[in-house]
């Protein structure tokens, strides 16, 4: 499996340390032998045709803020767009940040490596939140996998267990806690309460936030997983433009602990049904199984047969995403022998 990997940040890093830990274990038992052909960061690019020495990106990388810094296979030049094209390979990972309203660079990225009948996996919600129904299009017409698991739920494969385990049934609905830095700050305000925008900082200051956390707070990053869900479990073709959008800025410390008098927690809620897709701040009772704190995530799918099946886990982490990418490479290999 000759890689490339687009974007060498948190969930890249520990794609490659998480590789290096597991390589015996992918090859006996999955028959998988990943080799990294080149590594794209903002900097330029690492590539070696004959696989990379992981260590030696990671140092680089370290050391030097790019891995082009390297002195003998770094390119400091080279885009991602001159790799992807350029460089022979089987499969990018591209792991960029969610960029909205355009969800470049990661979109362009996947047009040009699907048109050159690569088989792509991503972790990257923008290109998929602003066009999966072309990208999942143009894949068919390539004849090329596509996998996304890391998007939705980080290492909770909430994508997979709706895809493959309830299969033979039906999902009228799902809807879930699906952004853990909203989900930490209305805890947050829930537990101590503080301001909206004393949780943030303190969100901010845990490593949960960024320090725009606008795609958190405005609902966004819920409407893109959305779109994920939508498109992938649900069959409904839309777009981030097709879901109603209400974040929590406008929520006051008020309403969450009027909410708490009453055995109920208010919670950032993305919802999708036959009627359409929405996010917005609702009380949830804190008996219901959705109702999880701190970051976690959680999703309940009403199914017409087994009835209502809830999944909780970790939303995000590069170790958990990266095991997102793993288990997609696995699924992608399965596809390939099939
Ligand atoms: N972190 C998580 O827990 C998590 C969980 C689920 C999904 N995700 C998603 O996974 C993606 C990656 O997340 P992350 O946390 O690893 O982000 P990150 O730490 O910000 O890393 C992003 C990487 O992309 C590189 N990059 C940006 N623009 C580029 C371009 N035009 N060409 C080549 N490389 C470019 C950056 O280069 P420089 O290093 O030079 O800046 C950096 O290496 C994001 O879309 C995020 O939403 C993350």
């Amino acid at each position: 499996m000759r890689v490339i990997i687009v974007g060498f940040g948190t969930v890249g890093r520990s794609f490659a340390q998480l590789i290096q830990l597991k390589n015996e274990w992918l090859k006996t038992r999955y028959g998988i032998i990943p080799q990294i052909v080149a590594i794209v960061d903002r900097g330029g690019a690492f590539v070696n045709e004959d696989g990379i020495r992981l260590v030696d990106a990671l140092s680089t990388r370290e050391k030097h803020g790019t891995v082009a810094a390297h002195d003998v296979w770094g390119l400091q030049k080279a885009t991602a767009l001159d790799v992807i094209n350029e460089v022979e390979a089987d499969i990018l990972l591209e792991l960029t940040p969610t960029r909205l309203p355009d969800g470049q660079p990661g979109l362009t990225h996947l047009e040009a490596a699907i048109k050159k009948s690569l088989n792509v996996v991503t972790t990257n919600k923008g290109p998929l939140a602003v066009a999966m129904p072309s990208l999942i299009e143009l894949a068919q017409y390539q004849q090329v996998q596509i996998r996304f698991s890391g998007t939705v739920g980080g290492g909770t494969p909430i994508l997979n267990f709706a895809k493959e385990c309830l299969d033979g049934d039906k999902i009228e609905s799902a809807q879930g806690i699906l952004n853990g830095t909203t989900n930490y700050i209305l805890t947050r305000i829930f537990e101590a309460s503080i301001p909206i925008e004393e949780a943030i900082r303190e969100a901010q200051q845990a490593g949960y936030a960024e320090a725009d956390p606008t795609l958190d707070v405005s609902g966004l990053d819920t409407a893109c997983k959305l779109v994920i869900i939508s498109n992938w479990i649900m069959g409904r073709r839309i777009t981030i433009k097709d879901v109603e959008v209400e974040g929590i800025s406008r929520l006051s410390e008020r309403e969450i602990l009027d909410a708490k008098r009453e055995g109920k927690a208010v919670k950032l809620l993305g919802r999708v049904d036959q009627e359409g897709s929405s996010v917005h701040p609702r009380s949830v009772s804190i008996a219901d199984p959705l109702c999880v704190n701190g970051t976690l995530n959680s999703i309940a799918f009403k199914t017409e047969l087994a009835g209502k099946v809830t999944l909780i886990g970790a939303g995000a982490g590069g170790r958990e995403t990266a095991t997102a990418i793993m288990r997609d490479l696995i699924d992608i290999k399965k596809m390939l022998l099939r």
